[in-house]
């Protein structure tokens, strides 16, 4: 006999990359436990974009921490069905070593991982940085030559290339040009539709979640309070 849930997502034919069950979390404060998470319940499915839209201080980044696992004082259950996710930062360029090659930096979890010949990893990176629109000749550039939105690039670039299907953006196009990140939401869009990935696409302006997810949960307080599919305004 199939278990009602199971089948359900046997019609939905959606794998599931992320569940969280009454998930909370705190900080704390002097002595006191401060809760930032409350009682937060939801799923992510491969293949879908998924906007976390609040207010500042509405509880997001810390939100990010208990999907990645950073936060001590988190209760619930989180489970992940496929690889760890992946961050793609709002400005990359603290993140990105200054005394490294774009090339050296997008080789090196290849290369930790010894994956190939080292003219095949070379070739990889060649690839990936076509994959996200970012001209070869960056591969022997330095971080600090590069613009805010190409060092976004390079760092979802470097998410891609550890075969993750689930990244997780945190104000991720908030620093960038409007003209800027409509390339960029382009750019996430192509590459989603692909390479089936799922993304949580957190933001605190309604105009870009609206233009790049399918569906939205909203945050109040630490409080998954909504959630909706498609935003009428797209
Ligand atoms: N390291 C911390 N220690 C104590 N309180 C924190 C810490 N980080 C965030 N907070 C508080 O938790 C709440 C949610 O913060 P955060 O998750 O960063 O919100 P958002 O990303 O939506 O702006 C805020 O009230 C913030 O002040
Ligand atoms: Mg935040």
């Amino acid at each position: 006999m199939i278990e009602q849930g199971m089948e359900k997502e046997i019609i939905n034919k959606k794998k599931k990359v992320l569940e969280f069950r009454h998930v909370s979390a705190y900080y704390k404060e002097r002595s006191a436990r401060k809760k930032v998470l409350d009682d937060v319940s939801f799923s992510l499915y491969e293949g879908e974009i998924v906007g976390l839209l609040g207010e500042s201080g509405s509880g997001k980044s810390t939100l990010c921490k208990c999907v990645l696992g950073l936060l001590k004082e988190c209760e619930g259950i989180v489970t992940h069905y496929t690889e760890r996710p992946q961050m793609v930062f709002q400005d990359p360029y603290g993140s990105l070593n200054p005394r490294k090659t774009i090339g050296w930096i997008l080789e090196e979890p290849l290369r930790v991982r010894k994956m190939g010949t080292k003219e095949e990893r070379k070739a990889r990176v060649l690839e990936m940085l076509e994959t996200v629109h970012l001209s070869e000749e960056l591969y022997s550039r330095y971080p600090r030559e590069l613009s805010g939105g190409q060092r976004q690039r390079v760092s979802l670039a470097q998410a891609l290339l550890t075969g993750t299907k689930f990244i997780l953006l945190d104000e991720a196009l908030s620093a960038l040009d409007v003209t800027v990140q409509a390339q960029m939401i382009r750019l996430l869009k192509e590459l989603q539709e692909k390479q089936n990935l799922c993304y949580l696409f957190v933001s605190h302006d309604l105009d870009v979640v609206s233009q790049i997810c399918d569906r939205v949960l909203f945050i109040k307080d630490g409080k998954v309070i909504e959630t909706t599919g498609a935003i009428e305004s797209k």
